[in-house]
């Protein structure tokens, strides 16, 4: 069934997590694909506990708004959304591990190595992140040649050391020595707003967009992008383990550099407000249909979880 576009944000957000999820358990079954040998159970159990444990599906909900917003393909916009959150699932199990955050808990779950070993994670983490390119490039994600080659070579991007990362890279200096504010900006552009950003733009890439409305899209991606980290610094600082599903009180734990240490909470809560503003602004031009992205917005700026 559709979902009429007068659906509330939370139903539609809802609507789409179940959609992707059903997506991912397929994607992340036992039986070897062609060209594959075997797909190993307990790395596969490890994967599907790193991928189907609850996430609120963020990224997916964009791409597959943002493609509708613009016309794409249903399916074909749910493997590209599917593959983004392989890659964002791959990230969180890394950046969990004891050399990076040293994290326990995620999703209110225990966290991959925790549930199974530290060499295990890692490996779940670098299959995932071969799977979504997998899951991209495969004939099932039916979109012309072109469309799928730049969704390709932008999700290398957005994650690699230009992207993710590199942000991660940044993010772990950060602990060491702080950085000033533009720095703190640009590694969190990186280690959270460029998987955000790709999420606008690949909707609008599978959309067959004209370059006007792909660079208005990702700048939206881009401001969500920032908002989020400052969402997610923010419930760091103000919020508990049990709301999150995961730590809390990290960063200041790590004597790490956010613009809530920088500029505190008051701040930072009104230079949300104002990204807020900035995304509903830019997406003015796509009329009522872009509601859904604009309570996207809001929703990431305030969300407490
Ligand atoms: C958490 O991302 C990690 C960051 C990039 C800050 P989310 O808050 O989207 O985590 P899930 O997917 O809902 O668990
Ligand atoms: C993680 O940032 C960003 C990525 C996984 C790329 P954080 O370390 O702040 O995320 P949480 O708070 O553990 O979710
Ligand atoms: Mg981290
Ligand atoms: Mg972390
Ligand atoms: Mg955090």
């Amino acid at each position: 069934m559709d979902l009429a576009h007068t659906d509330s944000f939370a139903v539609r957000l809802d609507a789409a997590a179940q959609k992707v999820a059903a997506l991912l358990a397929a994607l992340l079954e036992e039986v070897p694909l062609e060209g594959e040998i075997a797909r190993p159970e307990h790395l596969m159990r490890a994967m599907r506990h790193g991928v189907l444990n609850g996430g609120k599906r963020l990224r997916p909900f964009l791409v597959t708004e943002t493609a509708r917003l613009l016309g794409a393909p249903e399916a074909a916009a749910l493997r590209v959304a599917a593959a983004l959150e392989c890659i964002h699932c791959y990230s969180l199990i890394h950046d969990d591990l004891p050399s990076m955050d040293d994290d326990d808990l995620r999703r209110g779950q225990p966290t991959v190595h925790i549930a199974f070993d530290e060499a295990t994670a890692i490996l779940a983490g670098d299959a995932l992140l071969t799977l979504a390119f997998d899951i991209l490039s495969a004939p099932e994600t039916d979109l012309p040649d072109p469309a799928k080659l730049a969704l390709i070579s932008q999700l290398a991007r957005a994650a690699g050391a230009g992207g993710m990362v590199g942000g991660q890279a940044l993010d772990l200096q950060a602990e060491r020595v702080t950085p000033d504010e533009a720095g703190i900006v640009r590694l969190q552009a990186m280690k959270t707003g460029a998987l955000l950003r790709y999420a606008c733009a690949a909707g609008a890439i599978a959309a067959g967009a004209d370059a006007p409305t792909l660079g208005r899209m990702t700048r939206f991606g881009e401001i969500i992008g920032l908002a989020f980290q400052l969402a997610d610094d923010l419930l760091d600082v103000t919020s508990d383990a049990a709301t999150l599903g995961k730590a809390a009180g990290k960063d200041a734990g790590r004597g790490k550099g956010t613009l809530v240490s920088l500029h505190g909470i008051d701040q930072v809560r009104r230079r949300l407000d104002g990204l807020v503003e900035e995304a509903a602004t830019l997406l003015e031009p796509f009329g009522a249909e872009a509601r859904t992205l604009i309570e996207a917005a809001g929703f990431i700026a305030s969300r407490d979880r």
